[in-house]
């Protein structure tokens, strides 16, 4: 198949991506700062120490030339435009981008969802062809946008699939969204609040299946967006369920109809005001997509790897990302805070 060189190969989405490409028959060079290696990786697989900001770093790992060039840590234009330079010595690029970028008709985004009514209301399934915030440097979001703009820009010099990703998952994940119900199980919480009713949908992908997007987008190079997700899009309810069935354990839901009380009761990271669902169509016929794993599917290895990172530590120590991102805002596991709650609750 060629030289594939990853950038970010030991994340989670890195991981399962070597993978995939190696077993697909792609020479592989994983490149990250740590330079490490996942156990499931082939021997053939060449892990390289790469810090992406250093761009002669990045030049010396493309070297010669490679036949696609994965970036899974592309966040901005200064980014793309360093893609771009290495365009006379790379066939084509896969990026990861996200699904944050898109705006409403009203101008609501991921950005103004802490605002008071802020959390944007998509078409139910959302296309590529949506609105987007503006290009700029204000956030993750317009920087993403302003990383996709480059890049397209430059289509002809350097082939380019953007994979806008849902809300991805799976082992090695550093902010695992799972987490707010593996925890409670371990610690022996039957009861849950969901507000909503549970009801909402918020697009997960799999690594696996982003893993999978990233092959079938190295194999067939373009220019082009494609959003990136599971085949299913599962409640907040069901999805805590799923958790459930994989750990062997049963619980009562309150299910509210409408918002949470307070950030601490009610609310959980896969839980949006309105739905948010990708449309798949477009991954499906342009690189012929087919989705190698269900939620459900997925689930028992990203769920014991959770159990494992907790095994001997606070969650804060194994998940420091996570908590430094929700910490600000809110305590995810604020037990006293839910039981008071539950006590003044009548059904
Ligand atoms: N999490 C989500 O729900 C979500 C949703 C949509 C899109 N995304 C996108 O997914 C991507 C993140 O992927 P991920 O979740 O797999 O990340 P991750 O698990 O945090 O892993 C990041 C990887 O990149 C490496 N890395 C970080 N900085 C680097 C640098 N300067 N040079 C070279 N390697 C570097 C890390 O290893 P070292 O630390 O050793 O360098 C690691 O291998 C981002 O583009 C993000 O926007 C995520």
């Amino acid at each position: 198949m060629g030289h594939a060189v990853v950038i970010g190969a030991t994340g989670q989405i890195g991981r399962a991506a070597v993978r995939a490409l190696a077993e697909d028959g792609w020479t592989v060079t994983a490149g990250s700062r740590g330079g490490g290696r996942d156990d499931g990786w082939p021997a053939e697989v060449r892990a390289v120490t790469l810090d992406r900001a250093d761009d002669a770093a990045l030049a010396a790992v493309v070297g010669e030339g490679c036949d696609v060039l994965v970036d899974i840590v592309a966040f901005d234009a200064e980014h793309a435009r360093q893609l771009v330079s290495l365009a006379d010595r790379v066939g084509s690029a896969v990026v990861i981008s996200s699904a944050a970028i898109y705006a409403d008709e009203t101008g609501r985004s991921f950005d103004t969802q802490l605002e008071p009514d802020g959390f944007p209301q998509y078409p139910v399934p959302i296309p590529e062809t949506q609105s987007t915030v503006a290009p700029g440097e204000q956030s993750y979001g317009t920087k993403k946008v302003a990383l996709e703009r480059e890049l397209l820009a430059a289509g002809d010099r350097l082939p380019t699939t953007l994979l806008r990703a849902g809300a991805v998952y799976g082992p090695h994940c550093r902010s695992p969204r799972e987490l707010y119900f593996v925890k409670r199980n371990l610690d022996g919480r039957r009861t849950r609040v969901l507000a909503h009713r549970g009801e909402n949908r918020f697009h997960p992908a799999s690594v696996r299946n982003l893993a999978e997007l990233i092959r079938l987008a190295a194999a067939r190079p373009g220019s082009r967006v494609l959003n990136a997700g599971d085949p299913e899009v599962p409640t907040v309810r069901e999805i805590g369920a799923a958790i459930d069935a994989v750990m062997g354990v049963e619980t009562e839901t309150v299910l509210l109809p409408g918002a949470a009380p307070s950030l601490a009761v009610g609310d959980t990271p896969w839980t949006t005001a309105h739905p948010v669902v990708y449309d798949m169509a477009a991954a499906e016929r342009e690189i012929g997509y087919r989705p190698v794993v269900s939620y459900a599917d997925a689930l028992p290895e990203t769920v014991e790897w959770l159990a494992g990172q907790l095994r001997d530590r606070d969650w804060r120590a194994a998940f420091p990302d996570m908590a430094s991102a929700y910490d600000p805002v809110v305590d995810l596991f604020d037990y006293a805070a839910e039981d008071a709650w539950l006590a003044t609750y009548t059904s």
